[in-house]
């Protein structure tokens, strides 16, 4: 197993590339199933995540191909497999199949989807939209039979009950395909969701509204295929923003989309952050002096979930306590007692994390539980005094492309060991 080392103290000083958006990602590959002709997706990122929807597809029958980040996806003779393998159980995303394939086929057999440990996260909401336009569903154990009532799915009126960005997503892709007018009521509203929606509507689909909280979608007999260049990733570059303001360093972020990423602007001004807005990019600066702040995660345009435990690492440096409530998963705080380790003061309360600082932080060797956990250890060793061992990195290259290219770019001085090199270093010492 992988491990990744950090020697922290370094400044990040310098320009980063931001990437195509992870969660937009891996709902249009599955979007693509909907079509009858070959889509390409361009600006993918390099991530595990979307290599493994690539080859989900391809099990599927359709012919995918990936240079560097760019996607062909020819999905005109794909089969209705029942999917119960492994690589459902990776992702979170692979729900997503239900709607695109629901759309398709008119059913789907599937089992529950995986990914990453945040407490728990159910998908009532997607299936009630799929029973409102009129499909039926038993399951048995871990598998879902999903099947559209005879005469195939049609519009329908759901109000969700939840702000779910994944309900919202797999409601619209089986409705573009459903006779009559869909109508999402308060639909979530994050930018991933216009990018799904821009894909489908160049594919044949007459969605509007995506991007406010209701959604109409006018049901298509056929879509066909199309070019589609990804948006950037506003996770990554609200994690390399923090861990700019981490190091006290000044990087220009490129590629982003600033009006994306204003909920974290605000609060990292708020802390004395100096964060400088361009057309696509930002530049943030670093300075002494950091004030403790409040955050409550909200969906969007609220402060990021995402980002919840990236911010959690730098607030270690901001003077007096700040409070981060996780409004959005009740147990996505893992990070905690591995920044504990480190040197932090901080603690869990119900859904809040409470921090205390300004606190030095010391290398550790500590466990990567989830994506956004690493990043913020990631974040954390980029700081703290000497070398920092982060375990199960596996899950930071679900969703970082390049991360340590990229850092080390920025100056940081990072690198992967295995298992054995690294037990071999601690005997040799
Ligand atoms: N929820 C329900 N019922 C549902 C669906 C959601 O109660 O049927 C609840 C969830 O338990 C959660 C809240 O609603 O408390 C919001 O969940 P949402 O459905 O919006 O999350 P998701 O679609 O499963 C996506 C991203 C997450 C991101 C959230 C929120 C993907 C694959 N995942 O998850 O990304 O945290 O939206 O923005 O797009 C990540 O990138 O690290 C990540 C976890």
């Amino acid at each position: 197993m992988e491990k990744l080392v950090i020697e922290g103290g370094r400044k990040l000083t310098g320009r980063v590339q931001i990437s195509g958006a992870k969660n937009s990602a891996i709902a249009l590959i599955p979007a693509a199933l909907l079509g009858s002709s070959r889509v390409i997706l361009d600006h993918l990122p390099a991530i595990k995540d979307v290599e493994i929807y690539g080859e989900i597809l391809q099990e599927l029958g359709a012919v995918v191909s990936l240079h560097g980040e760019t996607m062909e996806i020819e999905p005109a003779n794909i089969l209705n497999y029942p999917m119960t393998n492994g690589k459902i159980k990776q992702l979170r995303a692979s729900y997503y199949l239900m709607g695109a394939l629901l759309g398709r086929f008119g059913q789907v057999t599937i089992c529950m989807p995986g990914g990453c440990n945040l407490g728990p996260r159910p998908i009532d909401q997607h299936l009630k939209g799929f029973t409102a336009l009129g499909a039926v569903i038993s399951r048995e154990k871990e598998l879902l039979h999903i099947t559209a009532s005879e005469g195939g799915l049609r519009g329908a009126k759901i109000y969700l009950d939840v702000v779910s960005v994944g309900a919202t997503i797999n409601i619209m892709l089986a409705a573009t395909r459903a006779k009559g007018t869909t109508i999402i009521e308060n639909a979530a509203k994050e930018p991933e969701i216009i990018d799904v929606a821009t894909l489908l509507n160049a594919m044949g689909a007459d969605i509007k509204g995506a991007g406010t909280d209701v959604i109409r979608i006018k049901g298509k007999k056929q879509l066909q295929g199309c070019r589609h260049s990804i948006i950037p990733d506003r996770i990554e570059a609200g994690t390399y923003m923090i861990a700019a303001a981490a190091t006290r360093g000044d990087v220009l972020i490129d590629n982003v989309i600033p009006r994306h990423l204003e909920s974290l602007t605000a609060k990292l001004r708020e802390m004395n952050v100096l964060v400088e807005e361009q057309d696509d990019s930002l530049r943030v600066i670093g300075t002494d002096h950091y004030k403790a702040v409040d955050i409550k995660t909200l969906p969007y345009p609220g402060f990021p979930t995402d980002l919840q435990q990236p911010i959690t690492a730098l607030l270690t440096q901001a003077q007096g306590t700040s409070v981060v409530k996780d409004n959005i998963y009740q147990s996505r705080f893992k990070q905690i007692e591995h920044l504990v380790h480190m040197g932090a003061r901080m603690k869990v309360e119900g859904r809040s994390a409470i921090i205390e600082g300004v606190t030095p932080l010391n290398g550790y060797e500590v466990m990567a539980t989830d994506l956004r956990a690493g990043a913020a250890l990631v974040i954390a060793g980029l700081i703290a005094k000497g070398k920092t061992v982060i375990t199960d990195v596996h899950h930071i290259d679900r969703g970082y492309e390049k991360l340590d290219e990229k850092l080390q770019s920025l100056g940081a001085s990072l690198w992967r060991e295995n298992d054995s090199a690294w037990k071999e270093e601690r005997r040799i010492k």
